[in-house]
């Protein structure tokens, strides 16, 4: 058991041996620890499910993945960046935190911050749109996350609605870390990923197709489909297609299918419609730079005046959240 957590809790236990002598175990918390329920969530690796400690009663998301057919599709090198960067994020409130990580002999479970209230896609789904107030409040509690992240070497480089997750006071969480890079980690030469020593050991692990296409296509950067090359501007532009999204309800750019919706990134080919807001289409328009040294930086974007009335800092997590509109 070679893959397991580091930092997290153990519970204890005194038993006596045969002689007489208290002998004190430490434990990890394990698959046994923890009572499972609904299933939150489905991916092609794993399936999320809602669960509780059993000593505590404190409900978490545990996420489980196939060991078996990770392996076989090549996707170790994921999970672990997955595990090391929420390790290296443990402390904001707009990020999914990791308390334990454990395995049994078919699946990896990682013990994750339940957030009851699903994905933020999910709420535009329904709605269709949200209010200026509403996308305001959502931006900037997103634009946090990424400022946090960014100051901890962190690109996550899959920015999109469905991986912002709303705890039970309608705040949001950033989930889904499999396709961030970690800065200023040396590359070891195995291509196996950077700083932890506890992760999969004794696989061999493929990089095939370094810096190869990762995120999803619709807020996929220009930069990334002109020079392969993703920074932390990239996700700037992400932020930019979803502040454009949550204000009407769709990606500045999609199309019929993943080509079409590349070339028209490439070529900036987007529009607002009419009533996007002058203030936000201001901002947008900043975002969506072709260049990304043109882009704003977190710190202009906080100065737009889009955000005017936003104070950010601690408070931007104890707002109320606004009523869904
Ligand atoms: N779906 C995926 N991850 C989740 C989480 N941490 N909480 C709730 N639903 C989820």
């Amino acid at each position: 058991d070679d893959w397991a957590e580091r930092g997290a809790a153990v519970h204890v236990q005194r038993e006596a041996d045969a002689n007489g002598n208290v002998q004190i175990k430490t434990i990890k918390k394990g698959v046994k620890d923890f009572t499972f329920g609904r299933i939150l969530g489905e991916g092609s690796f794993s399936t999320v499910v809602a669960a509780t400690d059993r000593q505590t009663l404190r409900e978490y998301a545990i996420k489980i993945l196939d060991k078996r057919h990770i392996i076989k599709e090549k996707k170790v090198k994921y999970v672990n960046i997955e595990k090391n960067t929420l390790n290296r994020l443990g402390d904001h409130p707009g990020i999914v935190r990791l308390y334990y990580t454990f395995q049994d002999e078919r699946s990896l479970y990682f013990v994750l911050d339940l957030a009851p209230n699903g994905e933020l896609f999910s709420v535009l789904k329904k709605l269709g749109t949200l209010n200026m107030e509403c996308t305001q409040y959502y931006s900037a509690q997103l634009l946090d996350a990424v400022d946090y992240m960014h100051n901890h070497g962190v690109i996550h480089r899959d920015l999109k609605p469905e991986n912002i997750l709303l705890d039970e006071n309608m705040r949001i969480k950033v989930t889904d870390f499999g396709t961030a890079k970690l800065l200023g980690v040396r590359k070891p030469v195995d291509g196996t990923a950077g700083d932890s020593s506890d992760n999969i050991s004794s696989i061999p692990i493929e990089d095939e197709r370094l810096n190869s296409f990762v995120g999803t296509a619709e807020y996929v950067s220009p930069e990334l489909l002109t020079d392969k090359a993703a920074g932390k501007s990239s996700d700037i532009w992400a932020f930019g297609c979803i502040l454009y999204q949550l204000l009407c309800g769709k990606p500045p750019f999609k199309a019929s299918n993943e080509y079409q919706t590349f070339q028209k990134i490439i070529k900036l080919e987007y529009s607002f419609p009419a009533g996007f807001p002058q203030v936000a289409r201001d901002l947008v328009s900043k975002l969506l730079a072709t260049d990304p040294l043109k882009r704003l930086t977190i710190e202009q974007i906080k100065a737009h005046p889009f955000f005017a009335d936003v104070v950010f800092g601690p408070t931007l997590w104890s707002r109320k959240a606004p009523r869904l509109a």
